[in-house]
């Protein structure tokens, strides 16, 4: 077991309160290693109040600073975040450099708390594709926390989950026509350790905000037996209560894999599995 999480929010969760009650319905054996989560939202939550989208933009940033205390501070081993994807770059020109200015923001303000919480942070994409800016403070943030061994931070950004899988595909073909290896040889850890996310494991919970049931090109591979929690709440009102409802939904889960339920299995007879 990890950190105890009722007292490891002591006096965060006021008395009574619901943030309390949903602390309480979770069980602390059993939270989800990797959390993945898909922000969306930001833009309505902006024209539902008359403002621009960058606003929503900003306010998110704020339910990414909030989410990622959370979670470290839940045990929680790696959380994901989709901040930018490959098509993102279709949007108007300001709005993605809003967005690119908010993440050199929030990596600025944010690497005292990154350390302070002991979080490491990495991303993955394609990195060569952002402007040098946003690289330089990428690469402090992620020297500066090398050597953090808590919660894993990953940010999406600049990322497609086909393009990694058809990058993948081109080295394994490559080494086949170099006669490296035959095709029969290929196995399903040779994409895995191919892809931005070797190091870590498969999400065990996939949290998509602002009610789209969509996975939107975001870890198409990984998320084969993740669990699937979508909210109607906007990301820029994404906070604490909102997660604890996410792991607590995940926990009335049961996991599969592909697998009859253990309890069923004792009960197959020739006669019912037909
Ligand atoms: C989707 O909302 C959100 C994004 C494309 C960007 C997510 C970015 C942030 C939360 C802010 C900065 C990130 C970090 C890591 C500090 P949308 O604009 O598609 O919303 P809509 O569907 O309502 O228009």
């Amino acid at each position: 077991m990890g950190v105890n999480i009722h007292t490891e929010f002591g006096n965060a969760v006021e008395r009574g309160s619901v943030d309390e009650f949903l602390l309480h319905q979770m069980d602390p054996d059993r939270l989800p290693s990797h959390i993945a989560v898909i922000m969306d939202g930001n833009g309505r939550w902006a024209a539902r109040r008359n403002q621009p989208r960058v606003a929503g933009h900003r306010a998110g940033a704020e339910a990414v600073r909030a989410t990622v205390e959370t979670a470290a501070q839940l045990g929680i081993s790696y959380l994901t975040l989709y901040a930018f994807s490959t098509e993102n770059w279709k949007r108007p020109r300001l709005e993605v450099e809003a967005l690119m200015g908010l993440l050199r923001e929030f990596l600025h303000k944010e690497i005292r708390s990154l350390k302070a919480n002991n979080i490491r942070f990495q991303t993955i994409g394609r990195e060569q594709g952002l402007e040098s800016a946003v690289r330089r403070e990428i690469d402090r943030a992620r020297r500066e926390t090398d050597s953090n061994t808590g919660m894993v931070l990953t940010v999406a950004l600049n990322y497609s989950g086909r393009s990694e899988i058809v990058e993948a595909c081109r080295e394994i073909a490559a080494e086949c026509l170099g006669g490296r290896r035959a095709p029969s040889e290929i196995t399903e850890k040779d994409i895995e350790r191919r892809l931005f996310t070797k190091d870590l494991p498969d999400p065990d919970l996939l949290v998509r905000t602002s009610g789209e049931m969509r996975v939107s090109n975001f870890l198409l591979w990984q998320i084969a037996y993740s669990e699937i929690y979508v909210t109607d709440v906007l990301w820029p009102d994404f906070r604490r209560a909102n997660l604890f409802e996410a792991i607590i939904e995940y926990q009335k889960r049961e996991r599969r894999y592909g697998d009859v339920n253990p309890a069923a299995k004792g009960s197959l007879t020739a006669a019912n599995v037909k």
